[in-house]
């Protein structure tokens, strides 16, 4: 009986997923490279990080500073997520030209497109500074203990970028338990060379976001420029393409179930630690909130953007922007709810109590922490509460804000009498700013989204925390005023405004209502939220250092890996499939087929332009197929997060099998808990990017440049 016990146990384990939770930093990769072994790796740590020769981490890029990008040419080809440059291909679209419809593809480097404002950036080092950051604090207080960490701070960012062109960085890890510094190389000029239509990168649109099975193909095709001598510079005609140290081979292999798969990339954020009591008002008080706030805005801009082509590309990616984050929030509350993760963190969080209880140090340290952490989630959660919404409201809800905001600083600036020189500049750069700003907006629009928005605002807050403007006001009336009359919401009134800005402007404005009404939501942010937000999230702080501390040194055993922020990490899994809920079974992978099968003319998430069509009929291939089917996305188990966005999928030999764009539906909650049965990442299958370049895009010429490994 008990033989037949252990014969089971093998077969079931085995058959079980061994996704792993965990964004591991790259330099301490060295300690789990047996297990990567053991899943089928065939690299080794060195192969993956290494500061003194090259290796794989010097062809991944943070592209843009959010999302993540892959070398893969000797010329600077640089691959990332349709989504990621969705704002330079939006930018570069016009009703003459468009772009995101038609896709677009340079035919040679004098037509790759220069991207204001884009760069990509190469990690040239990742140190673990704790030690020399800590040093000399030991005995000293709480803020003198700070001040000290900062001024080590600074000595050794000096210290990392004397003589070279590398920005210095470092940053907390496990709430300052330790710090890193990270050496970075900025390259300034990014160029675009090839994007499909949206049809094929944006296919599903936000109908198919954050579910599987999927049929994106969300990818775009970048170059890196770099100076003569192949260092960072600004964009220059002469600039050449970039030669990277090392850029990824592409894998036109076949893949099966169980292959092993790393995602290299800078995911964001993830709150693992998050205590019960925080993560119950996260799924029961603050998302909703949020996401009745955004439900509004989307409902508005998805009507006008429906009613004409202009509107969509005014607002395609303002919108995408939008709705991503949404959707995201109901899976992950549905998700959260459904694996009772507020109960299993209470379970955990009585378990670390009894442990701490087993030893005087601990008890000591760590048995109240929990406690304090509870106390003051419930002191603070409304202020915080106000806090996130005062951000939906003013940064994410109807767009004058912004103007208000930018306006501001002229007007300041007017108030403190500074010289005419600097009142000059600032008039410029507001004026310069103004075609980007008023091209992209549709006061129609804009009004109809801050009259529901501030209808929410005024129910959600409390009364001292409303501006006047909004309590004492009917709101339709304020609106036609604000809308018939600020200089906000419309680019002649506020050029003019701008171009005649003196020292009666101050006076002036303080009657224009949209800024009127900022002025005031500004004003209660800095009196009534801003120092309470300071204490709350210093107080957070410092008690989630120790009881972090408490994970690492009372369950040594346990698996832990510090939080996503934004910094490169690794994480490994294999491809495979899931069983997200009883009953229901994901397949791995999705091919052409399921395009054809999803393709709803006239419905424009599932539109589909009518050489795809033909491709598909004359099965068109060119060898990019497996089996006779083309691969379009397949699901691994892989832990990731926002900011993994266009990572590289990298099989066991160190290539190319794909790009990260997505998470499952039941995986959105993993940024909280992660869950190894169901948490699976999406990846576009690389055969289907080189066949959609080739064979869709004739831009074979891309191909020319890249290394393919065959079958
Ligand atoms: N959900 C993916 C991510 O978090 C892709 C989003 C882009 N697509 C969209 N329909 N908004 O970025
Ligand atoms: N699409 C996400 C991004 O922009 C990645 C998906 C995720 O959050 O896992 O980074």
């Amino acid at each position: 009986m008990k033989y037949l016990g252990l014969v089971f146990l093998f077969v079931f384990s085995f058959n079980l997923s061994r996704a792993v939770e965990g964004m591991l930093i790259p330099t301490v990769l060295e300690a789990f490279e047996s297990d990567m072994k053991a899943m089928g790796m065939k690299l080794s740590a060195k192969d993956i990080f290494d500061a003194n020769n090259a290796s794989i981490k010097d062809a991944i890029m943070h592209f843009g500073g959010g999302c993540t990008s892959e070398l893969v040419s000797s010329k600077g080809l640089l691959l990332t997520n349709h989504h990621c440059g969705y704002s330079q291909i939006n930018s570069h679209s016009t009703l003459e030209n468009n772009i995101l419809k038609n896709g677009f593809w340079a035919k040679t480097l004098n037509e790759e497109l220069p991207n204001k404002g884009l760069s990509a950036t190469r990690m040239v080092n990742i140190v673990d500074v704790t030690d020399r950051v800590l040093e000399g604090t030991e005995e000293l207080s709480e803020v003198d203990a700070q001040r000290k960490i900062q001024a080590n701070i600074a000595r050794l960012k000096a210290e990392y970028s004397k003589d070279n062109h590398y920005d210095a960085e470092i940053k907390p890890f496990d709430f300052g338990n330790s710090y890193y510094l990270l050496l970075k190389e900025t390259f300034l000029d990014v160029r675009l060379v090839g994007t499909p239509p949206n049809t094929i990168g944006k296919f599903g649109g936000d109908t198919d976001n954050w579910v599987w099975p999927r049929h994106t193909g969300d990818f775009a095709v970048f170059r890196v420029y770099a100076g003569q001598d192949n260092l960072p510079a600004e964009y220059s005609e002469d600039n050449k393409p970039y030669s990277p140290i090392h850029f990824l081979p592409i894998s036109l292999k076949d893949k099966k179930d169980g292959d092993f798969t790393m995602v290299f990339g800078f995911p964001g954020r993830t709150e693992q630690h998050t205590i019960s009591t925080e993560l119950d008002y996260i799924i029961n008080d603050l998302r909703p909130a949020q996401i009745r706030m955004r439900d509004e805005s989307l409902a508005i801009i998805n009507a006008a953007m429906r009613q004409s082509e202009y509107t969509t590309l005014q607002y395609a990616s303002k919108q995408a922007r939008i709705a991503n984050a949404w959707k995201k929030w109901i899976g992950q509350i549905d998700g959260l709810k459904r694996a009772n993760a507020v109960q299993l963190k209470q379970e955990y969080e009585s378990n670390y109590l009894l442990q701490s209880e087993t030893n005087d140090d601990w008890k000591q340290t760590y048995e109240a922490v929990v406690d304090q952490l509870v106390l003051l989630t419930e002191k603070y959660k409304d202020l915080d509460f106000a806090y996130n919404l005062f951000i939906e409201y003013t940064y994410v809800g109807a767009e004058f804000m912004k103007q208000a905001r930018s306006l501001k600083s002229l007007i300041d600036a007017l108030d403190e009498g500074k010289s005419e020189d600097e009142i000059n500049e600032l008039k410029q750069k507001l004026i310069g700013g103004a075609e980007n700003f008023y091209k992209n907006y549709d006061p129609r629009v804009d009004k109809a989204i801050f009259e529901v928005q501030s209808e929410l605002y005024r129910r959600y807050l409390a009364t001292e925390l409303l501006p006047n403007a909004l309590l004492n006001q009917d709101l339709i009336k304020l609106s036609n005023n604000i809308f018939r009359k600020s200089i906000l919401t419309d680019e002649k009134r506020w050029v003019k405004f701008i171009e005649k800005a003196g020292k009666s402007s101050p006076k002036k404005i303080r009657r224009d209502p949209g800024f009127v009404l900022f002025n005031q939501l500004d004003k209660i942010f800095h009196e009534k939220l801003l120092d309470g937000l300071r204490a709350y999230y210093g107080a957070k702080n410092a008690l989630m250092k120790t009881y972090v501390k408490g994970k690492y040194e009372m369950f040594p055993e346990d698996k832990h890996w510090s939080d996503a922020n934004g910094t490169l990490r690794v994480t490994y899994g294999k491809l495979e499939g899931s069983i997200p809920r009883d009953g229901m079974k994901y397949t791995p992978y999705t091919t052409l087929s399921g395009i054809i099968e999803k393709y709803n003319p006239g419905q424009e998430d599932f539109d589909l332009l009518p050489r795809m069509l033909d491709l598909y009929e004359s099965k068109n291939y060119k060898g990019y197929d497996q089996d006779g089917e083309l691969w379009i996305c397949f699901t691994g188990s892989n832990h990731t997060t926002g900011g993994n966005s266009g990572s590289p999928v990298i099989n066991a030999e160190g290539h190319l099998m794909g790009l990260n764009f997505d998470r499952s539906w039941e995986s959105t909650m993993s940024d909280f808990l992660f869950d190894a049965d169901r948490c699976r990442n999406i990846t576009v299958d690389i055969r289907y990017v080189l066949w959609v370049i080739d064979v869709y895009g004739e831009a074979g010429h891309l191909i020319q440049e890249m290394k393919l490994i065959k079958n």
